[in-house]
């Protein structure tokens, strides 16, 4: 089963409209020059920006926003609902990022609604998922991912409604990462229990993206692995040199 690998960009809280919209363009300009080319890429950047970076690249890459509500609309002051994602030209939306999970103490079932919401209205979603270092430390790795593939997992998710990301929390920002073995084995882990959930054929298709610490340097290593099938990256997709030299490992 060949899978696409998708390379995506979390610009987390950073870039204003100006030097965002010119990010997008570098990257968006190099991927066009390419002729065939053998990956998909988005870019995630702060919502208010989403509207005028999808003006301006999302004929050429996608562009996808950092959350999304699980309702339609209401009275939910400061949240944004999927329609309104999709209204601005998005068409992926992260749920579940592990800082989402601390910062606004969102749970595997706030996880799964929000995707929900967004497959109901026909856009995709990147579904977070990863264990803490102490988790990690007690040799809980595998249990945890299964927990919230359990539980963040819409049950009518398919290979095109849905795109796992695997990002160990002690990875993220840290310039950390677990060995390749590591990686493979967690993700190989990872596609068993979709296939548990959604079944065999649903887990072949479906995109898993390996984040945490993605830089040029480990790119090729990492997204060589026969189940990472992309990569989330942060700090480094905030300069269109290295967010292009990562791309260029899936191309
Ligand atoms: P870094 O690439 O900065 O480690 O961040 C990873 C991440 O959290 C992407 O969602």
């Amino acid at each position: 089963m060949s899978r696409r690998p998708l390379v995506a960009g979390n610009w987390k809280m950073n870039m204003l409209k100006e030097n965002g919209t010119a990010l997008a363009a570098a990257i968006a300009e190099k991927y066009s020059a390419v002729k065939n080319p053998a990956c998909d890429v988005l870019v995630c950047p702060p919502a208010l920006i989403v509207s005028a970076v999808a003006d301006k690249v999302a004929n050429k890459i996608a562009v996808g926003t950092q959350d999304a509500h699980a309702l339609k609309s209401g009275a939910h002051t400061g949240d944004i609902s999927v329609e309104m994602i999709k209204d601005v030209g998005a068409t992926y939306a992260i749920v579940g990022h592990s800082e989402r999970r601390t910062d606004h103490f969102e749970k595997d079932a706030d996880v799964k609604a929000k995707a929900q919401a967004i497959i109901d209205n026909g856009l995709t979603a990147v579904i977070c998922i990863g264990e803490t270092e102490a988790q990690r430390d007690a040799g809980k790795t595998i249990e945890v991912c299964r927990t919230q593939i359990q539980g963040s997992v819409p049950e009518n998710a398919t290979a095109e409604n849905v795109v796992i990301a695997y990002e160990p929390v002690w990875a993220i920002g840290t310039g950390r990462t677990p060995t390749a073995d590591d990686v493979e084995q967690v993700h190989a882990a990872i596609r068993a229990e979709i296939a548990n959930k959604l079944g065999q054929k649903v887990a072949d298709g479906m995109r898993l993206l390996y984040g945490g610490s993605v830089k040029p340097s480990n790119a090729v290593e990492l997204m060589g692995l026969p189940d990472v099938d992309g990569a989330l990256v942060g700090g480094a997709s905030l300069k269109a040199d290295d967010f292009w030299a990562i791309i260029s490992a899936c191309l």
